[in-house]
């Protein structure tokens, strides 16, 4: 894994989630009411483009079909066996790093 820089906190106000290319790969990056997580952005179900979801009491909301995925945890609340991959992330002077597997960073 590896910190790779992905978003500014400017990008994400509070319930909002950007989406971020890097590499070959969609990133779905988020503001959970404050906290910054991150998870794939794809969605399991059709594909759909989590980044351009929305952000409901800690929800990603996928903007095709509205199935909801946990920011926290990446569970599917529709259906459990359709989790995301979730990221750490961590904040350095505004700046938001996410650990990403290696041949992604
Ligand atoms: S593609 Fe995401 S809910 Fe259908």
């Amino acid at each position: 894994m590896a910190w790779t820089k992905l978003a500014t906190l400017g990008e994400l106000p509070n319930d909002t989630v950007i989406e971020v290319e890097h590499e070959g790969s969609l990133y779905a990056i988020c503001n959970a009411d404050g906290e910054i997580r991150a998870m794939s952005g794809v969605c399991p179900h059709e594909g759909g483009p989590l980044g351009q979801g929305t952000v409901i009491r800690g929800m990603v909301v996928c903007p095709y079909h509205m199935w909801e995925f946990d920011s926290r945890s990446g569970a599917c609340l529709v259906d459990d066996r359709m989790g995301v991959p979730i990221y750490r992330v961590k904040v350095e002077d505004r700046n938001v790093l996410v650990d990403l597997p290696v041949e992604n960073a």
